[in-house]
């Protein structure tokens, strides 16, 4: 956390984190495909829980905004009910939420044993009447899987998150799932794990323009992520509506400095392109966009964070 606070990034978010210690999936986790600046993974979420991982939160050097991940523990039981992964959600929820600046609730990691649970709207009510029994003062933000061409779902799931005044935003995502090579690699397994990087990056996009269009802009921020690796992506994806952007593959292709050179790129940019902030860049490329009232991202953490922003 202190090294990736010193990077550029504006917040970071670490995870996903588990309210019990979690092993992951065996076998093959990860694969590169470097012609297509893309990953593939299925790591199944490891990690050390949040009895242990809590305490790493409150030491942090308090540079930057650092959020966690929270996810349901993926071992041992894939039958879980509904109920009992709405439980261990809120668990590490609560476990972690007096340590970190920002939690993201991750309902849309597709590597899970049990399989997805949440694309029906009735167990995400579940789970956020579960939630709110938290009573969360600081932002919470919903990573959720895209329903790509279903619009009808997209509107009842926003009708729902509106019951809920402490959802700061949205990070939707697209799944993409692909075979991780021969089965023969793998001891006759057909292994298949998500795609991120540059291979989703244009179903990203539209994906950012379709939640701009539909949610309510002055109440929640939108989240970019999948296959942003340069400036240009960065100002595509503000001027589609977003209010933050999120990279993981780019950096493994580009290395720890790509947050700088994003930001000074998106500056060139907005310079050249006569755009004063990025309050005015946000949404500047959707149908319908009205200048007025927007959403101040650095107010949405710096409301709970003791960090300067920078
Ligand atoms: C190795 C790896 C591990 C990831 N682990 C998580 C995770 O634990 N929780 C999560 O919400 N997303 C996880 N993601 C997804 C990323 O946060 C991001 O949403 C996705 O990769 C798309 O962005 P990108 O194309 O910039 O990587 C992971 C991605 C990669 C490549």
């Amino acid at each position: 956390m202190n090294v990736l606070s010193r990077l550029g990034f504006g917040a970071i978010e670490m995870g996903a984190v588990s309210a019990q210690p979690c092993a992951g999936n065996a076998g093959c986790r990860a694969i590169r495909l470097v012609d297509d600046r893309s990953v593939v993974t299925r790591y199944g979420v490891p990690n050390e829980g949040a009895t242990a991982i809590a305490p790493r939160f409150k030491r942090r050097e308090r540079l930057i905004p650092v959020g966690v991940n929270v996810i349901w523990n993926n071992s041992g039981n894939p039958g879980a009910s509904i109920h009992e992964i709405v439980e261990d959600i809120a668990l590490a929820t609560g476990q972690l939420l007096d340590d970190v600046d920002y939690v993201t609730v991750n309902f849309a990691c597709p590597n899970m044993k049990g399989g997805s649970h949440f694309d029906e709207i009735d167990n995400i009510r579940i789970l956020l009447n579960k939630l709110d029994e938290l009573q969360p003062k600081i932002p919470i933000f919903l990573k959720l899987k895209h329903h790509e061409g279903d619009e009808a779902w997209l509107d009842e799931f926003l009708g729902l998150t509106r019951q809920y005044p402490w959802i700061s935003g949205f990070i939707p995502i697209i799944h993409m799932m692909l075979d991780m090579g021969d089965a023969s690699a793998h001891g006759g397994k057909q292994l298949r794990g998500s795609v991120s990087g540059a291979l989703i990056k244009d179903a990203s996009l539209d994906m950012v323009r379709t939640w701009y269009r539909k949610m309510d802009r002055d109440r929640h921020a939108l989240v970019a992520t999948g296959g942003l690796s340069s400036a240009q992506d960065v100002y595509n994806a503000i001027a589609a509506g977003a209010s933050f952007v999120q990279i993981f593959t780019s950096m493994i292709y580009e290395g720890p400095f790509i947050a700088r050179r994003m930001h000074r790129g998106l500056m060139e940019l907005m310079r050249d392109s006569g755009v004063e902030s990025v309050a005015a860049l946000r949404g500047s490329a959707v149908d319908g966009f009205r200048v007025g009232p927007s959403i101040n991202t650095h107010q949405i953490i710096k409301a709970s964070s003791p960090c300067k922003l920078t």
